[in-house]
């Protein structure tokens, strides 16, 4: 997965306050889409669990990140949802078995740029802002595992070669996506334009 130019991450430190609210919203999607999969997915006790788990996290994830708001006296408002999500959909297959498997996949992708993006933030806020710095550092473990249980779950899904091809055609649209430019910094929004 392509890295994060220091320049965006410098930008990103200064959108703090959106960038939390955000992430409020990140993690009640991430947990929304996990009870989704558990429905659409295969019943096998391993995957039911492995969902289940994931689903709780996110929602622990999200109550934490509403208790940083509320100590900074940040309103969890409502906020346009940055085009990356989409981008990535926008290639996912049509038709069953496929979109199952690019729809794991896809979820697999955003936790890694989490995982990226959060990690380099949680490392730059380390002088500035020590909470913020410990909140993101300490929930990327989490995303970065959420990413291979997905990956995992798309490979008992599918046969290995339409796993790979698909992954190979995935992981480059989202190469695509994080290069474009944004006009708002998010969690997820393209580096284009920083160095
Ligand atoms: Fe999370
Ligand atoms: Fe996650």
């Amino acid at each position: 997965m392509s890295g994060t130019p220091a320049g965006w991450v410098a930008a990103a430190m200064d959108c703090l306050p959106a960038l939390l609210v955000e992430q409020a919203h990140l993690e009640k999607k991430a947990a929304a889409a996990a009870m989704r999969f558990l429905f659409s997915t295969k019943k096998d006790a391993w995957i039911q669990r492995a969902l289940s788990c994931l689903a709780r996290e996110e929602l622990v994830h999200f109550e934490r990140t509403l208790r940083l708001l509320e100590q900074r006296g940040i309103e969890f408002s409502t906020q346009p949802p940055s085009r990356y999500a989409d981008r990535l959909k926008s290639v996912v297959a049509s038709t069953m078995p496929e979109r199952l498997v690019d729809e794991l996949i896809v979820s697999s992708l955003i936790e890694a740029r989490s995982h990226e993006r959060m990690e380099a933030l949680g490392n730059a806020l380390r002088d500035r802002d020590p909470e913020a710095s410990a909140f993101y550092l300490d929930l990327v473990e989490a995303e970065g595992r959420h990413r291979t249980v997905y990956l995992d779950i798309a490979t008992a899904c599918a046969d290995s070669a339409t796993v790979l091809l698909r992954f190979g055609k995935l992981v480059q649209k989202e190469r695509d996506a994080i290069e474009m430019a944004d006009d708002e910094i998010r969690l997820h929004s393209g580096h284009g334009g920083y160095a």
